[in-house]
């Protein structure tokens, strides 16, 4: 695939444009810029803004740059781990001061795009013959068969568990450990498929929906990484608002839970008696919780899981001599 021919069709894209409409001038993050698409929107949307794009996926940073390109002075990308956003800041600065400064938004939409589950090489899907790898950054790292190898099927049964596979994990689980090594991920789709009871075949879609999802979710980090970028953002942007588009229950209690903690600052007092233990919320809701258009939907089955949720920060002022105050 050459960056020409890399795309990739940007979830909730008006909602997403809408977080970021009224915000101050600025560096916008976006860690997942896939194709580009939201990024050339935050950019078109606003000619005093700055957008630091960054992606584990080097053919998406290629990509990008090539669409991107006419943003030149304003646009800068970055080979990184969204949760590296820190350290990209850092090297956008050294190159064009335009990118010294705090952030003013993060854009997190998770999970993979496109181009990389349409590849076959990439090995990220069930319907496509391909090796089975499921790296987002091929360039390091174990592949899904390398951890197959290696993986207990205690471990794997509860992988399989938490990424909503709970009746048959054990079982699935029990027949992909006997039927090791994989090469290629046909052969795993057959062997999960043979694992499932027939009368349990036929409800629902293929049965290695969630099997796949679950190994994609644990080779390249999913939760580990989001978790540690959002916890990073609440105290690096200051004043900025966040928005994350997840795509599956995994991620989104995640970003639920971590967002509740920020809007209500980690008050657990029920709620008919108001907040007695003095917590001190750090953020405000922009999108509590936000599913895509029916209209979306039809256009663009890939967006029907997504859910936005977005929050500001407040900006903490420190007084001279004073306390802060959110
Ligand atoms: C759904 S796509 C993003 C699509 C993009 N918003 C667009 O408009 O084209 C998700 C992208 O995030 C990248 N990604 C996922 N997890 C990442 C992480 N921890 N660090 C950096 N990039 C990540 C993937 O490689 C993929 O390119």
């Amino acid at each position: 695939m050459t960056p020409a021919t890399f795309s990739h069709q940007p979830v909730m894209f008006d909602e997403v444009m809408e977080v970021f409409a009224s915000i101050e001038s600025g560096i916008v993050v976006d860690g997942t810029l896939g194709a580009g698409g939201h990024s050339e929107g935050l950019l078109e949307q606003r000619g005093d803004r700055h957008v630091l794009g960054l992606d584990r996926d080097p053919q998406a940073v290629a990509a990008a740059k090539t669409r991107l390109a006419r943003f030149s002075g304003r646009f800068f990308a970055s080979h990184r781990e969204f949760d590296e956003f820190d350290l990209a800041l850092q090297e956008a600065c050294s190159y064009d001061n335009g990118f010294c400064g705090i952030p003013v938004g993060l854009l997190l939409d998770l999970g993979v795009s496109s181009p990389q589950l349409e590849t076959a090489e990439r090995g990220f899907s069930y319907r496509l013959e391909g090796p089975l790898d499921m790296r987002m950054d091929p360039t390091h790292g174990q592949t899904a068969s390398e951890y197959l190898d290696a993986v207990s099927l205690q471990e794997l049964a509860k992988l399989l568990r938490d990424n909503g596979e709970s009746r048959f994990a054990v079982r699935i689980a029990k027949a992909i450990l006997g039927a090791r090594p994989y090469r290629s991920t046909s052969q795993l789709a057959e062997v999960v498929k043979s694992a499932i009871p027939a009368a349990a075949r036929r409800t629902g879609g293929h049965p290695a929906t969630r099997v796949f999802q679950a190994l994609r979710v644990k080779v390249n980090n999913e939760l580990e990484r989001l978790e540690s970028a959002l916890e990073k953002a609440f105290t690096l942007l200051p004043g900025g608002r966040i928005a994350v588009l997840s795509y599956h229950s995994g991620e989104d209690s995640i970003v639920k839970s971590l967002f509740r903690d920020q809007v209500t600052g980690g008050c657990t007092c029920p709620p008919r008696y108001g907040c007695v233990c003095g917590a001190e919320p750090k953020a405000r809701y922009i999108v509590k919780s936000k599913a895509p258009s029916r209209e979306e939907i039809e256009t663009n089955p890939r967006a029907r899981s997504a859910r936005l949720r977005a929050i500001e920060m407040f900006r903490i002022v420190v007084p001279a001599g004073g306390d802060a105050d959110g």
